[in-house]
Formats: C-alpha cells, structure tokens, sequence
C-alpha cells in the first residue's frame, strides 16, 4: 500500500516502546499519564448511565448533532461559569452555543491543526509539552519550535522573542500543571501572553485538562478567564477543556470554547470525521453532573494526589538527593526531573531508564516531549496511580539504579 506523505512527518512515540517492558512482574510505574480508576466515581457514573437509557433512550441512541449533545453543552457552560471559584466565576463563563463537545480534548486539538494548520505553518508550543500535540500538528505539517519553560511556566520574554521571529500561526500552551513539565503559569506571565496574542494578532490555545487537580489552593485563572481582562484577547483564544482527569478518560467528552469562526469551522471538519461524539457519553456526563456529585469525587481526587506528590517529593529528596533537580507540582499528576550529573552521578535518562526498569521501577525519560533540542537529562514521573507505600518504595529503586 502506498500511504500519504503526511505519515513521513510523524513516528510512533518512543514511550510505546518503552511501555511495552512495563508488563515485567513486580514493577513499580512512575511511567503512565492515566488517572487512578479507583478514584472514579464508579456508582455515580453508573445510576447515570441508568438514567440515561430508561428515561427516553431514543434521542441518546439516535444519531444526535455534531455540535454536542444540547444538556451537555448546557452542563459544560455551568461547569466554566463556576470554575474559578468565586470573584473571577463569570468571567471563564461561556454560552452553550459558544463550545462545541469534543471527543475528548485530545479531538479538539486534532479540529484545531485540521481547520488552522497548512503545511510549513509554524507552531510555537513550551519545551517540554505534551507529546501527542507535537504529533498531532506534524502530521498537518506545522513546523514545530519549543519555548522554554521554568517553575512559573512559558518564559514570556522568550516567546516574544520567538513570536517576532517566526512568525506563528498559532501558539499552543498547557497553562496549569502542564504535562510533562507540572509547570503552572503565573498570573503575571498569562496576562502577558494575552497581550502577546493581541500584539501579534497570533491565535493561542490553552489546553487545560489538569486546572481543577490542584492541591492546596486553586491556580491562577485561566487565560479564558482572564481574557475578559485583555481587550481584543478572546477573539484571538481557542480553550480545550475535558472530563478525562476528573471523570472519567473512558467516556471520551472533552470540549473547545473558540470563537464563532472556529468552531464553524471544527464542526464541520468533525461532521467528516466522527459525525459527532458519542450521545450515550455525552448523556452520561451531563447526567452525572446533575448529581451533585463531582465536587466531593474531586475533593478526594485532590487530597489523594496532593499526599502521593508530597511522598513522591520527600522521597526524591531522601532517595536522589543531589543527583537530580525538580520543582514540586502544586497539582496535576507529574513531577519533571533532571539528572544533575553532579559527583559522577548519570546525567541521560534513557539510559538511567534502562537501568530502573532493571531494578524494577519505570518512568519516563523527557526526550520525546521536545520538539527540538531534547534535553536527555529529564524525565518524568507520575505519582497518580501509585499508592504512598509504593511510591516510597519504588522511589528507593530509583536511588538504587543511579
Ligand atoms: C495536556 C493534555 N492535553 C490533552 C490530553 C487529552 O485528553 P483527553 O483526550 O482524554 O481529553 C491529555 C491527556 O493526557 C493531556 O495530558
């Protein structure tokens, strides 16, 4: 068979290789980006799944618009009006009609590089960032460049610098407990690049499925919140929300607040590629978020990982002490790390990699979430799946494969 030239931009990632050692008895995985199933809420998910086809099956069974499933993006506005908490609530607020239902964010992203990105476009996205972006907008043929990121996320003088000299046709950032980097951006830096977006007439995407896994305090609004503070920026912003973190990655329901021309545009493109997410799913979700339930699974959502981050972080101390440097998350469900080199310790984390998945013990080496330019000496781990007992224990391993 002879198959499209876009395929020559694109690989798969290294991390399936990686992933495929993991089935070895007795590892202990630092490696995956999944939630933890136990955390789901199972029963709520459940009586709405009843619901849902005992009440009026029909229209969920039916074909339904490509849009999204009316109840759901009627649901979803309420869930963007509330986030945030109280103060800055209305503004991250969205009319139904101004957010179309994705399948997961992850389609979303897909409707962004499909109706914006022509080949040779360049993209600016923070180095590191989420792999399946970076692949997803090679395979429209972006031209990818990476803009550095600290503890406070993007550095905004940086993209400026980057933004005069290339030009972008869009930039792509995860704002709030970023994965990999677990980076959060700060207030300063989002209304900054607000004002970049305005400056440059240049398209920004925040993609935020992490912002309400926080740990102690809620994060900084989000660029969709702060728009309303940044005259002309939301007409120039695309903003990807989904219910895999903290729902379920299962029911596939994500969703895209975009401007009217975008989202003209997406839906169409999504009416030739799925017609339109699934209406049982969608069903479910919005059913589920009637119940009152969300806001206590979230609460055990967030003290469960904020205890596991604060083991992951005291025993990287105790364990790898100076052999690596890292910055403790605020949420999300990734710390990002790197090989110091220092006192003959290694400084390449797939060879560190290697090592670890010996002493029975993986993660990520940070590699392939660089554009361009991959620093080998980081690597990420994720703490969300791994229970407190092993975290300590599987964090000794790693001390052990230096
Ligand atoms: C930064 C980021 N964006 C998007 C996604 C896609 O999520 P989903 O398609 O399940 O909503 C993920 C999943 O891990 C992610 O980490």
């Amino acid at each position: 068979m002879q198959f499209a030239d876009r395929l020559n931009n694109v690989e798969t990632s290294a991390i399936r290789e990686l992933f495929k050692l993991l089935g070895k008895p007795g590892i202990i995985s630092f490696a995956g980006g999944f939630p933890d199933p136990a955390l789901f809420d199972a029963e709520g998910i459940r009586q709405s799944a009843d619901h849902v086809l005992s009440h009026n099956p029909g229209p969920v069974l039916q074909y339904g618009a490509t849009e999204g499933y009316g109840p759901l993006r009627e649901q979803i506005s309420l869930f963007m009006a509330a986030k945030g908490g109280a103060g800055s609530a209305s503004n991250a607020s969205v009319a139904p009609e101004g957010l179309i239902v994705t399948t997961g964010s992850q389609q979303a992203l897909d409707l962004i590089g499909k109706t914006m990105i022509n080949p040779g476009d360049k993209v600016i996205v923070e180095a590191p960032t989420f792999l399946a972006t970076i692949q997803c907008f090679r395979l429209y043929g972006a031209h990818i460049i990476g803009a550095p990121v600290d503890a406070d996320g993007v550095d905004t003088d940086k993209l400026e610098a980057l933004i005069v000299e290339h030009k972008p046709k869009l930039i792509y950032l995860i704002p709030t407990f970023s994965n990999p980097s677990g980076a959060t951006l700060s207030l300063a830096r989002r209304k900054r690049v607000l004002e970049l977006a305005v400056k440059y007439n240049t398209t920004v995407v925040e993609d935020d499925p992490y912002g309400e896994l926080y740990f102690d305090k809620a994060p900084p609004p989000s660029l969709l919140s702060l728009s309303a503070q940044v005259a002309g920026s939301r007409d120039l912003l695309a903003h990807c929300g989904s219910f895999s973190k903290i729902m379920s990655p299962g029911l596939r329901v994500g969703w895209m607040i975009a401007p009217p021309a975008l989202l003209a545009n997406a839906t169409m493109c999504k009416q030739f590629s799925d017609a339109h997410t699934s209406n049982v799913t969608q069903a479910i979700a919005a059913h589920y978020l009637t119940l009152n339930r969300l806001d206590a699974t979230l609460a055990t959502v967030r003290t469960t990982y904020a205890n596991r981050a604060k083991v992951m972080a005291a025993s990287l101390h105790r364990e790898l002490g100076s052999a690596i440097s890292f910055n403790a998350p605020q949420g999300g469900m990734f710390f990002w790390a790197k090989l110091t080199g220092e006192g003959g310790n290694p400084n390449n984390a797939t060879d560190f990699a290697k090592r670890a998945i010996d002493k029975l013990v993986a993660f990520v080496p940070g590699a392939p979430f660089y554009a361009h330019d991959a620093d080998v000496a980081t690597f990420r781990l994720s703490f969300a799946t791994v229970d407190v007992k092993k975290i300590e224990e599987g964090i000794g391993r790693l001390g052990e494969a230096l």
